[in-house]
């Protein structure tokens, strides 16, 4: 299994610690610090997430590349066969909109909301995704990333409505050793090839800003970029664990309106936490943030404002999904979206930030078992798969019904790549096309 195809460094740019790697003829930027990755133009380099990860022997590369070569050309035909527009009769207003996506051109807040509002037919839908589908390939080709994700603890302090392991549910916790989440980390790395390793939890102060350094260190020590997601912590510890190893960090605002947030997050404010996503921004993480699709009383202006709030935020990734109403939280009897609301979130994102990068999350894929593929043809590029140990997954209920949560780790990898290849998609990195 392979998650990644080795790249070739042609260029070290140390003015900015960037540099640029070539797939096949194809070249993308990455971040990279030539001094402390110990590189040189020429070495063959695994990337992840725009960012470099670690050196590979040259033999190693070269035999993996040989077996990718064919494929790799047959997956780019494939996808790109799948990316074609197939204009049908629409409005001309909407259809102004999206000549100017097409063109590249900025879309205003009333331009983006006139797609929500005004796109709701079988067909309109289609050509919307299409178009979405068609600048995810020209930006990105078929690149797609695949990374992993430990949830390596169900304790939150936080009461927030909507969430399955708040403090207040009484459910059965788990905390993974440091050496638990290690043996899992290496699992993955070593048995099934993960080159990104996303560490989440809910808000647990039990584990400090030491054991956070030991296991950030230990993980990156695997070669593999650490992503992590472990909530609200000081400026000083994400500077910290950045200074450890973790080079990437997913935050979500959950929500725009700043009246919601307070409510369903009580204790907490809008401000304060788009306050830790511009440090963690600014810290130089590899930013992935965004919200949840369907709060009580959204509005598409709303939902708009969600995706021109995580715009604003200048997130490499985007990650939302939709409300999955759970029982015994306040939200139990709420409606979830429609999973063609997220589908139109997932467009339109792509349409106000073309080049970035647009998660499928396990929410979305629990509304609608089939809305994986749907997503991956509507804007998305990019998916997680949960290597959680299957104890400790079934207790990370955030939310009623995940998906994934099962099956074994194999068989979401299977599934997942075999779904990736059948669109045509190849795990080269994500970073910026050249
Ligand atoms: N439905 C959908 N997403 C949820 N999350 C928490 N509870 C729910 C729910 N009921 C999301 C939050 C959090 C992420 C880890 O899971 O957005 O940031």
């Amino acid at each position: 299994m392979c998650y990644a195809i080795p790249a070739k460094l042609i260029e070290i740019n140390a003015s900015n610690n960037t540099g640029v790697v070539d797939y096949f003829g194809e070249k993308r930027n990455i971040l990279l610090d030539a001094e402390e990755d110990g590189v040189k133009v020429g070495d063959y380099v695994y990337a992840q997430g725009g960012i470099l990860v670690r050196k590979i022997e040259p033999q190693e590369a070269e035999e993996i590349l040989k077996s990718w070569r064919e494929v790799f050309f047959e997956l780019k035909k494939t996808d790109e066969a799948l990316s074609k527009i197939d204009q049908d009769k629409l409005p001309p207003n909407v259809l102004s909109v999206l000549q100017k996506i097409n063109l590249r051109k900025s879309l205003k807040k009333e331009e983006m909301l006139s797609l929500f509002d005004g796109l709701n037919t079988k067909n309109e839908l289609k050509v919307l995704y299409e178009v979405a589908n068609n600048l995810r390939q020209r930006e990105h080709g078929n690149a797609s990333c695949v990374h992993g994700i430990i949830e390596f603890s169900n304790y939150c302090h936080n009461s927030c409505h909507y969430c399955g392991i708040r403090c207040e549910r009484d459910i059965p916790r788990y905390r993974m050793s440091v050496e638990e989440i290690l043996a899992v980390a290496k699992h993955a790395v070593d048995q099934y090839g993960f080159k990104a390793i996303v560490l989440q939890s809910g808000e647990d102060s039990y584990y400090d800003e030491k054991m956070l350094t030991t296991i950030v260190k230990e993980v990156k020590r695997l070669g593999v970029l650490v992503f992590i997601s472990i909530g609200d912590r000081s400026k000083e510890v994400y500077e910290n664990l950045y200074k450890a190893g973790a080079k990437a960090a997913l935050m979500r605002f959950e929500t725009s309106n700043a009246e919601t947030f307070a409510k369903l997050r009580p204790g907490t404010t809008l401000e304060k936490r788009i306050e830790l996503i511009k440090q963690i921004k600014n810290i130089g993480y590899v930013l992935a943030t965004g919200f949840i699709v369907g709060f009580p009383g959204e509005t598409n202006s709303d939902l708009v404002n969600n995706i021109l709030l995580a715009r604003y935020l200048g997130p490499d990734m985007y990650s939302f999904g939709p409300l999955i109403p759970t029982h015994n939280t306040p939200l139990a009897n709420a409606n979830p979206p429609t999973k063609d609301q997220v589908l139109k979130a997932i467009a339109i994102s792509r349409f106000v930030d073309s080049n970035s990068n647009i998660l499928v999350t396990s929410a979305l894929e629990t509304l609608d078992r089939n809305a994986k593929r749907e997503a991956l043809l509507a804007g998305a590029n990019s998916m997680m798969i949960n290597i959680t140990p299957e104890n400790y997954k079934k207790m990370y209920a955030i939310y009623d019904n995940r998906s994934q949560i099962d099956e074994s780790c194999e068989k979401s990898i299977k599934d997942t790549v075999d779904l990736l290849y059948s669109l045509g998609r190849a795990p080269t990195d994500i970073g910026k096309i050249l």
